[in-house]
């Protein structure tokens, strides 16, 4: 049968916390052609530890590539016809490895990991006042566990090989962008500005430093596989590529994505907003070398769709995610349960790496399908806590919620954040709106050019809306109630 002629295609690889994908676009209609995921292995050594397996990580990527290519191979797509690829990742999750052998010298401590509680204490401890926010003025960032710093500051007091490597002057440090430009290319490794923006470095070699680059240039050619000699052409945190796929490049645009987390990005232009509720500055993307760096104000929710993957791995009340709505909808309220899924501290507002998970409002009533209902609400009680700082912030309201994710295949969750934002959420055809910023960058860079970013040779994005359909009162005494279970889990040891 013969080739289906469709002009060139750029692909991105979308390396989250819970699974790798690989996706193929055609440049010309941001149209999905195909593409293949595969589930990443997470650890939990101690307790608030999460690690993953880099190599694992570097594996998945391979074989998404791959089993993509042949995908599109059956469909009669010439695959030459991909002229640039795309990196986009989960952000903050920090690994150390040998420049001279490219063995990863420990596993890749995830954005999610507590093991720096207590150095971040100490750290609050010494500034005047105790004050969390003491170094964001520089950095945009409250000191927390989140960050990269604190993690590649355990690795190097706690792991000999890492603490050799810095002396043998082997030693590089990377998220998980920058591990996987490494490898596919070799040095020198790039680290982009959406993310570079994110770590706070202590006593730190800049040896060990990425280089900052721009999103969307150059930064090498694939080596190996079907795909090589392909340039890898753009590189975006997984929230900055996601506003970038949702087109959000005006100054006042907004979007949430829902995936392990939950990250609600504002584009503030051409300046960096400080946030006097919470929420963190963060460079958003900066598309080319010689172009202006663009900033967001962001409102980071630890768990989202995790709190999924725990009721499943955990408890075992449903098989699979996708169960998960279909028993909320049976039920259809929490019926005064509430479940504030703080395993890993809180994040934005409050910035609590001590706060603690809890489930309050139980009765002899109470089963799992109230829970399941619990736990999406969570998700949405999160967002309009971001969404409420975000507001205070600006000043200006959001008027609807643009969102895209994984989570939002969930239509029960869509339907409970629009009641609960008392404002519409809107949500593209195409999920995979991260993917489709990556490619854009990629496919935008000098030497590439097959994607004009000219706001009117964008293609239309089709999306669907839901309207609230409670009335606000009862989304306030809701609301209310959420914020008093969540004191519970802020102070839940005193
Ligand atoms: O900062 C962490 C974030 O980038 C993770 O995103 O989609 O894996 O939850 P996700």
């Amino acid at each position: 049968s013969s080739r289906v002629t469709l002009g060139p295609l750029v692909a991105a690889i979308d390396q989250g916390t819970s699974s790798t994908r690989f996706l193929v676009f055609n440049a010309k209609t941001a149209e999905l052609l195909s593409h293949h995921q595969v589930e990443i292995n997470q650890s939990f050594p101690k307790e608030g530890w999460v690690e993953e397996d880099p190599k694992e990580i570097l594996q998945s990527v391979y074989e998404c590539m791959e089993r993509t290519c042949e995908k599109l191979t059956q469909l009669n797509i010439d695959i030459s016809n991909i002229k640039a690829i795309g990196v986009t990742n989960q952000r903050e999750t920090t690994l150390v490895w040998d420049k001279e052998t490219g063995e990863p010298l420990y596993n890749a401590i995830v954005w999610l990991d507590l093991r720096t509680q207590s150095t971040v204490e100490r750290l609050i401890n010494k500034t005047p006042g105790r004050n969390k926010n003491h170094l964001k003025h520089k950095t945009g960032l409250p000191i927390s566990t989140y960050f990269s710093a604190v993690k590649l500051r355990w690795l190097m007091d706690n792991v000999d090989e890492v603490a050799e490597a810095v002396l043998t002057h082997r030693a590089m440090f990377g998220t998980v962008d920058s591990w996987l430009i490494w490898a596919r290319k070799g040095p020198p490794w790039p680290s982009v500005y959406s993310k570079t923006s994110c770590p706070l470095y202590f006593d730190i070699p800049m040896e060990i430093l990425p280089k900052v680059r721009s999103s969307s240039e150059i930064y090498g050619l694939m080596k190996s596989g079907s795909l090589s000699g392909i340039p890898i052409s753009g590189c975006l945190g997984d929230q900055s590529a996601a506003l970038v796929g949702q087109m959000c490049f005006q100054e006042g645009q907004a979007k949430n994505t829902y995936g392990t987390g939950c990250f609600l990005l504002r584009n503030t232009g051409a300046k960096p907003v400080m946030s006097d509720h919470g929420l963190i500055t963060t460079v958003a993307y900066k598309l080319g070398r010689d172009k202006p760096a663009c900033y967001a104000l962001e409102g980071s929710v630890a768990i989202a769709g995790a709190v999924v993957r725990w009721l499943k791995d955990n408890l075992g009340i449903i098989q699979t995610s996708t169960e998960l709505e279909k028993l909320a909808a049976s039920v259809g309220t929490s019926y005064g349960c509430y479940f504030v899924p703080a395993f890993s501290g809180l994040y934005a507002p409050y910035w609590e790496p001590s706060a603690r998970g809890i489930i309050c409002g139980l009765t002899q009533f109470t089963n799992k399908s109230h829970l399941a209902f619990a736990a999406l609400e969570a998700v949405c009680f999160q967002t309009r806590e971001i969404l409420d700082a975000m507001n205070q912030d600006s000043g200006i309201p959001l008027t609807q919620l643009q969102v895209d994710g994984g989570m939002t295949s969930n239509r029960l969750l869509m339907q409970l954040q629009a009641d609960i934002l008392c404002i519409p959420v809107v949500k593209p055809s195409m999920p995979e709106t991260t993917a489709l910023g990556a490619a854009m960058a990629a496919g935008a860079a000098e030497g590439v050019s097959v994607w004009s970013l000219c706001p009117e040779d964008l293609s239309e994005v089709t999306s669907e809306k839901f309207e609230p359909q409670i009335n606000p009162e009862e989304s306030e005494f809701r609301y209310a109630r959420w914020k008093k279970a969540v004191q519970r889990a802020m102070n839940w040891e005193t």
